[in-house]
């Protein structure tokens, strides 16, 4: 016999990955409603339910409506309710059967106690899980082999990994009527983090709004002149303040990165902010110019500006420059050195981990002191083992860095002759070509003016 959960929430997204999570942890039954008005509807026909998981913030009927039906009913499954808000808040929704599980972004949280439960429930595990044909499009790249159920005990392999689950995919199976494929129970893990790190981080990006756009007071000056130098839009600009805004106050919502808030307004980090912002701004400048202007690419690159230095401390951050220098030297003695050798892997750990943090994002900061021609550390990688991404990360750091070790006035033509040589290989090349062409282009129109 199989278990049944009726799970409320009114972001489909969300629905999604919790149905996936009970189906494919658990074994259970799920049935789906996107309001607490709808769950109380469907509890009315039919009230045996093993497990009630709802959102608790929802527009046409909350969490805790759906509570007071549910005592009303005099249900007893367990209650579980997932909200940003502290249990104290709401003293009404309050009993045995209640369970608080802290939002947002915390489906770890969900797991861990969904794995209480099954303990409780003792359900056999299944060796298939079914994915919902809409989850696998919203995910769109697949890792894993994806099956399709003939009969109770016969499923048939579709594909071997690596697909693309596109829009011509998703209406393929749905004209042949099909709403759910397979994958097995072993890689439910795997497709979790894989969603995690997908969908909800584009989707916390997409929700944030800075309410104050002073989060951190930016050296507008500073951008404004290297845009006219590289003759950039206003666009770049305003995006790349806004979307610093955007990570920043992410940051400043989240517990454990409170400390990432703190680093851009320290008198200890003098220029954190400017060497961050600026990064950023070039990076989403050579985007623009290669024709990346999508979403996801630039709050990749805004993440990675804004937590690439995270885990070196204000003190040694102060001293950055010249350690590098003598890791650079093959020098790694003192433990200063090897804070900021090691800096690199301890901050993509971190990202990793962090749902709100978009995939590659933790790449690009493991890779962004590797060079082209394989000089840079900790793992000496040359150009052709560099992503696109991480190769316009490091090209826009360095810049940064030359941008502000000539105190806001480069000259653009000394960068261009001294990088020439480095910059020849993989993507760096045609990521060089963007740049030169907008350097030129923005130097005649200004000796024409
Ligand atoms: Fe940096
Ligand atoms: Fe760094």
């Amino acid at each position: 016999m199989s278990y049944r959960v009726l799970i409320a929430d009114d972001f489909e997204d969300m629905r999604e990955l919790l149905e996936f999570v009970f189906a494919g942890e658990m074994g259970f039954r799920t049935v789906t409603v996107d309001s607490g008005n709808a769950a109380i509807e469907t509890l009315k026909r039919d009230s045996s339910f093993d497990l009630i998981f709802t959102d608790l913030n929802m527009p046409d009927g909350s969490g805790l409506d759906l509570f007071k039906a549910y005592q009303e009913m005099n249900l007893n499954c367990p209650f579980m309710v997932l909200s940003g808000d502290k249990p104290e808040q709401h003293p009404a929704l309050r009993g045995p059967t209640v369970e608080w599980i802290a939002k947002p972004f915390d489906i770890s949280n969900i797991i861990a106690r969904v794995a209480k439960l099954k303990d409780q429930f003792e359900l056999p595990s299944d060796s298939y899980v079914p994915v919902s044909i809409s989850l696998l499009k919203h995910i769109g790249q697949i890792e894993i082999p994806l099956f399709i159920r003939i009969n109770n005990e016969k499923y048939v392999r579709l594909t071997n990994g690596a697909t693309v689950f596109n829009q011509d995919e998703f209406e393929k199976y749905q004209g042949r009527g099909l709403r759910y494929l397979y994958i097995e129970s072993g890689s439910a893990d795997e497709f979790i983090a894989a969603y995690r790190k997908k969908v909800l981080s584009l989707d916390a990006w997409n929700e944030v709004k800075p309410g104050d756009h002073d989060l951190v007071s930016l050296n507008t000056e500073l951008l404004k002149n290297l845009k006219n130098l590289l003759g950039w839009e206003d666009k770049v600009v305003e995006l790349a303040k806004d979307s610093i805004q955007k990570a920043l106050c992410l940051a400043k919502n989240h517990p454990t990165l409170q400390s990432v808030f703190q680093q851009f307004h320290k008198i200890e980090r003098y220029g954190f902010a400017d060497h961050c912002t600026l990064t950023l701004m070039v990076s989403c400048g050579l985007l623009r110019a290669m024709g990346y202007q999508d979403e996801m690419s630039l709050a990749k690159m805004t993440f990675a500006s804004v937590l690439h230095d995270m885990s070196v401390t204000d003190q040694i951050y102060e001293q950055k420059p010249k350690l590098i220098k003598r890791i650079l030297a093959v020098d790694k003695n003192s433990r200063e050195t090897q804070v900021v050798f090691e800096h690199t892997v301890r901050a993509s750990e971190l990202c990793a981990k962090w749902d709100f943090c978009p995939p590659e994002v933790d790449q690009i900061i493991l890779y962004h002191h590797e060079r082209p021609d394989g000089r840079g550390f900790p793992f000496g990688r040359t150009a052709a083992d560099l992503s696109f991404l991480s190769s316009v990360f490091i090209f826009a750091e360095d810049l940064s860095d030359f941008f502000i070790a000539s105190l806001g006035k480069p000259n653009l033509q000394m960068f261009l002759e001294s990088r020439k040589s480095v910059y020849t290989n993989g993507h760096f090349k045609a990521i060089y070509l963007a740049f030169e062409i907008a350097a030129n282009a923005a130097a005649s129109t200004s000796e024409a003016a």
